[in-house]
């Protein structure tokens, strides 16, 4: 593999909004206009594609299905890091034909030698992928969403699969029913949230982890356009469009905004981070560098 950031996404040829298992979901305006909403969900899904390629990325490209639109959300598929794959175990029923889809996409990707290992959780344990469970580099842990769609049985599975700390934060809201749509950490250390999706027990959880200074609490308005759910590849955030008071509080932290109207994704309850699912993530070895003889 090089070592360009490897990004997993789904072609949205099958996308559109026809049932509702979260609150943001709204068949009606899909159906008022069809037409101009699969246009309008090609060009969004382009305008993040080529968002994450000028950022470094590469882009890898795999097919929806039809009677699956929500299949264009991989983040939900599995738990990457260190080339090994965890897939994930839908809780709402119209969810799980995405399942084998997703599978047979891992197959291929271990056939390409892109991951080395492809496992599934214990038996009837929920756990929606990446959405609710975020790697954060510079910690060096997982932070895992529970209480909504994923249960908290998957935590100590997810830490044995990986051999790494997994930090659970139970999700007190249904309009924030994955971890992603309201925690995000970046590269720089800051965790960018929305403090009112959590229980208190998580929100001590996460202040006691990240020192104020590098927690940025989203307002309601941005967590409203799911600002949160996004993408982080180095100094640059793709992300849906933000308010000028958090953009411009991400650039005095040296990040670059690329703002983008996601709009016909938020319909269903997505935006940037969960279209995207990132493939190459490692853990960087312990530091043993206390223990090393640094000769001059
Ligand atoms: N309609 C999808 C669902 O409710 C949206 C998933 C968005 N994914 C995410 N990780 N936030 O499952």
């Amino acid at each position: 593999m090089s070592d360009k950031p490897l990004i997993l996404m789904t072609s949205p040829d099958w996308f559109d909004v026809s049932y509702v298992i979260n609150p943001w979901m709204r068949p009606s305006a899909w159906r008022e206009n069809p037409e101009r909403l699969q246009r309008a969900s090609h060009a969004a899904h382009n305008a993040l594609k080529t968002a994450l390629r000028d950022a470094g990325a590469a882009v890898r490209l795999i097919q929806g299905a039809p009677g699956l639109p929500d299949m264009v959300f991989p983040a939900n598929a599995a738990v990457v890091l260190d080339r090994r794959a965890l897939l994930g175990r839908f809780r709402p029923p119209e969810r799980r034909g995405e399942e084998p889809r997703f599978a047979a996409a891992f197959e291929a990707l271990l056939r390409e030698a892109v991951v080395d290992q492809v496992s599934r959780l214990p038996a009837g344990c929920f756990q929606e992928g990446a959405g609710d469970c975020i790697w954060d580099a510079g910690r060096g842990h997982f932070w895992a969403g529970w209480g909504q769609r994923s249960a908290r049985e998957a935590v100590p599975a997810i830490a044995e699969f990986f051999g790494r700390d997994v930090v659970a934060l139970e999700l007190a809201s249904p309009r924030f029913y994955h971890l992603d749509t309201c925690f995000c950490p970046l590269s720089g250390g800051e965790v960018l949230y929305y403090p009112p999706a959590f229980t208190p027990d998580a929100l001590r959880e996460i202040h006691r982890r990240v020192p104020a200074p590098q927690r940025i609490a989203a307002a309601d308005e941005d967590a409203a356009r799911l600002c949160v759910n996004a993408v982080c590849l180095d100094r640059t955030l793709a992300m849906a469009a933000p308010s000028p008071a958090l953009r411009a509080e991400l650039q005095s932290r040296g990040y670059r905004v690329a703002g983008l109207d996601l709009s016909p994704f938020v319909l269903a309850g997505g935006a940037a981070f969960c279209m995207t699912l990132r493939l190459d993530q490692t853990a960087a070895p312990a530091l043993i560098a206390d223990s090393m003889e640094i000769s001059a």
